[in-house]
């Protein structure tokens, strides 16, 4: 277990009316209010308000799927941090592997959406992650690298208590297939080796780094277990209350 402060999220992704929200979110407030760790749920826009209202007074805090990176203007289609700000969302998913396979997210905009955030007091959450071929022809190390520098490229070390990063192996997101606790523990390491080549080893090691990727009840313990991984950003396992009340409530 680590020493930062662990945080658990859940990325709803496109489910959950505000009905749903209100229902799950109510269900989840009994069964987290002892967590160990910080508790976000990032939900659809849509039920962004609903999700605040409903976690009033509780140890959830709630967290958008992206942010523009734009104050405001002709951005059809975006939401910006002041919008967020208003309806008091604390933290943005930004660059999720789906958004940059399907939606044209680029290193440089997952750069200039985390400024933005910072910028507005929003605590980003920015994924990284290889893909399996990538994995597989050894081209993973370059990758990681190439996104985490892209993602910080000009954020000072004084702007990195506002971010968290989530290690996402493309290959193990909605497909039951975690990366092992070894394959997991060892990734992170490098991109905290990477993220010490940018600010120095002192402030690498303050900077809290989820995994991701079919994190669930069975197997959160051992990843939460390894030394460097301080949290998990949770998909299928966070739409039910019991499973992602049980991934929160880690041992
Ligand atoms: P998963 O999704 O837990 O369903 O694999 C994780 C994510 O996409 O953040």
């Amino acid at each position: 277990m680590s020493k930062r402060n662990p945080i658990i999220a859940g990325n709803w992704k496109m489910n959950n009316t505000n009905a749903g929200a209100e229902k799950l979110i109510k269900e989840l407030k009994p069964l987290v209010k002892n967590a160990k760790a910080e508790v976000v749920v990032c939900v659809p826009y849509t039920a962004l308000a609903t999700a605040v209202k409903a976690t009033k007074g509780s140890n959830i805090a709630v967290g958008s799927q992206n942010v523009a990176w734009a104050d405001n203007g002709a951005f059809t289609g975006e939401i910006s941090a002041e919008m967020l700000n208003e309806l008091g969302v604390k933290y943005a998913i930004i660059g999720h592997s789906e958004r940059r396979t399907m939606f044209g997210e680029t290193d440089e905009t997952v750069n200039k959406r985390t400024k933005q955030a910072i910028k507005n007091g929003l605590i980003a959450i920015v994924c990284i992650g290889e893909t399996l071929q990538e994995r597989e022809s050894g081209a993973m190390e370059k990758v990681l690298k190439t996104q985490t520098d892209g993602a910080f490229s000009g954020i000072v070390a004084s702007d990195l208590k506002s971010v968290v990063v989530a290690y996402e192996p493309v290959w193990a997101i909605g497909t039951g297939v975690t990366a092992s606790k070894e394959q997991a523990q060892d990734t992170i390491l490098f991109v905290r080796k990477t993220l010490a080549d940018l600010y120095g080893d002192t402030v690498a090691q303050t900077i809290r780094i989820q995994y991701g990727g079919s994190m669930n009840g069975k197997n959160v313990d051992e990843l939460m277990a390894q030394p460097d991984i301080d949290g998990g950003l949770i998909g299928g396992a966070s739409l039910k209350a019991e499973d992602f009340a049980r991934v929160v409530n880690f041992n």
